[in-house]
């Protein structure tokens, strides 16, 4: 007879848990209800008819945003269950959150970077880092991988990996065969950031490596956990089978960069010659921060790989695709090229700040196609945004795909015009 008492006091939990629950979404509506966007559909789920497409694959997500900010201007809020969303095209809302270190990237947001299916992936490496000061720490040991000073000196990787990339393309120039120079784009910049961050010698513009293989399942897990939210939950097989996939293929990155990490304390202790790549700023770190474990040297290795690896050849992609639509513009650009590199074999560093009509390119191209739509950032203050007051406690998201196409900021935005950074009206 027990159970007639468990029963109803289970019961009653559950509705109180339920309530609860009510009550804190609707706090959390009415924090924000000063905010404009669009209506919610439902008061549980949130979401809104925007989203809807995003479902059926015809848009992706910065897209969406993009027509929400078109529709309710600089600041757009939305719900999803009880975490708000709130997207901000303002550029000086922009400087002030993302100059300024005490401004923390969200643990939210940040930590399906972290872990993918549970699995450790970026950890606590320079992107998802999100305790300010420890971030501040290692960003300053980083900071003269950034400098220009510092890429002058890779400028042999640069060539050798783009000569390969030449070599490859060139065999399967016969008028006949389909390339993809967006996979041929990854391989390059793979090659490139294997030897110029962690002097890996294998060549990875000709060969499909396991490691290659793990770098893709590996970031379009992380890209899926963020999508599908409840992916690692869904008790299917296929879905079980997919996070085990993915898991291992992040174990193996991972190895890799330990393996790769211990031979070259090891060859630093022997006293060897040590290369000057990016793997030596991780040791320098291990060596300036006490008790810095192995595993967060691998959180850096990680993430070198994934930030500088798709970035770079997305943008390549977009930048081909560009000029491939704006005729007139591919023929400036290698009348320049022609000019400035000519029939050299090598080329300088200081050729490539002599391309100033290129750098014009590259920027218009991350202007409509930026390979990171947007970023976030936590408030621990009160703050006005646009013309709004935001809380504390408030998630802003810059959505710089949306604010880079809004008619606020630039003329004519969907028109892909290089020489708009050379004019005043749009600096
Ligand atoms: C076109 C190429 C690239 C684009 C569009 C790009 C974009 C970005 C953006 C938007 C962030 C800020 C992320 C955030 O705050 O959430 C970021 C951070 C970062 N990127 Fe890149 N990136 C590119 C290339 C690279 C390359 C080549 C490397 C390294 C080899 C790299 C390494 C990093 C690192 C380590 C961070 C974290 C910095 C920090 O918080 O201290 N990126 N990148």
């Amino acid at each position: 007879m027990l159970w007639l008492y468990v029963l109803p006091c289970v019961l009653l939990l559950a509705i109180l848990v339920v309530l609860g629950y009510a009550a804190y979404i609707h706090y959390q509506h009415v924090k924000y209800s000063h905010l404009p966007g669009p209506k919610l559909k439902g008061f549980f789920v949130g979401g809104s008819d925007f989203l809807d497409e995003i479902g059926k694959g015809e848009l992706t997500l910065a897209e969406a945003v993009y027509n929400m900010h078109k529709e309710y201007g600089r600041v757009i809020k939305m719900f999803f269950f009880h975490a708000h969303f709130i997207s901000v095209i303002d550029p000086m809302a922009a400087k002030t959150l993302l100059m300024n270190n005490e401004f923390a990237k969200p643990l939210y947001v940040y930590q399906g970077f972290q872990k993918v299916f549970g699995q450790r992936f970026l950890g606590y490496g320079l992107v998802s880092e999100t305790d300010t000061t420890k971030w501040e720490r290692h960003r300053k040991i980083f900071n003269p991988a950034f400098h220009r000073k510092y890429l002058m000196e890779l400028m042999h990787v640069f060539n050798d990996s783009s000569d390969r990339l030449i070599q490859y393309l060139s065999i399967k120039a016969d008028g006949k065969t389909e390339v993809s120079l967006m996979d041929a784009f990854g391989r390059l910049t793979l090659d490139v950031i294997g030897k110029a961050g962690f002097a890996m010698g294998d060549d990875m513009v000709f060969n499909d490596t396991p490691f290659t293989d793990a770098l893709g399942t590996a970031f379009e897990a992380m890209s899926r956990q963020g999508r599908e939210i409840f992916l690692f939950m869904n008790p299917r097989y296929s879905a079980f089978k997919y996070r085990s996939k993915a898991r291992k293929a992040i174990q193996l990155l991972r190895k890799t960069g330990e393996d790769i990490i211990r031979q070259r304390i090891e060859d630093q202790k022997q006293g060897k010659d040590l290369p000057k790549d990016i793997l030596s700023f991780i040791i320098k770190e291990a060596i300036v921060e006490e008790n810095f474990s192995i595993e967060e040297m691998v959180d850096e290795f990680v993430t070198f790989f994934g930030a500088g690896q798709e970035t770079t050849a997305n943008l390549l992609s977009f930048t081909l695709l560009c000029l491939g639509q704006n005729p007139e513009v591919l023929k400036k650009v290698l009348q320049e090229v022609d000019t400035i590199v000519g029939q050299k074999e090598v080329l300088e560093y200081e050729d490539i700040a002599k391309m100033e009509y290129l750098m014009l390119v590259l920027k218009e191209t991350l202007r409509l196609y930026p390979p990171l739509f947007g970023t976030a950032r936590y408030l621990h203050c009160k703050m006005e945004i646009a013309g709004y007051d935001m809380p504390v406690g408030t998630t802003i998201f810059f959505t710089n795909y949306a604010m880079s196409r809004a008619e606020d900021y630039f003329k004519n935005p969907l028109t892909f015009d290089p020489e708009r950074f050379r004019r005043d009206e749009d600096k």
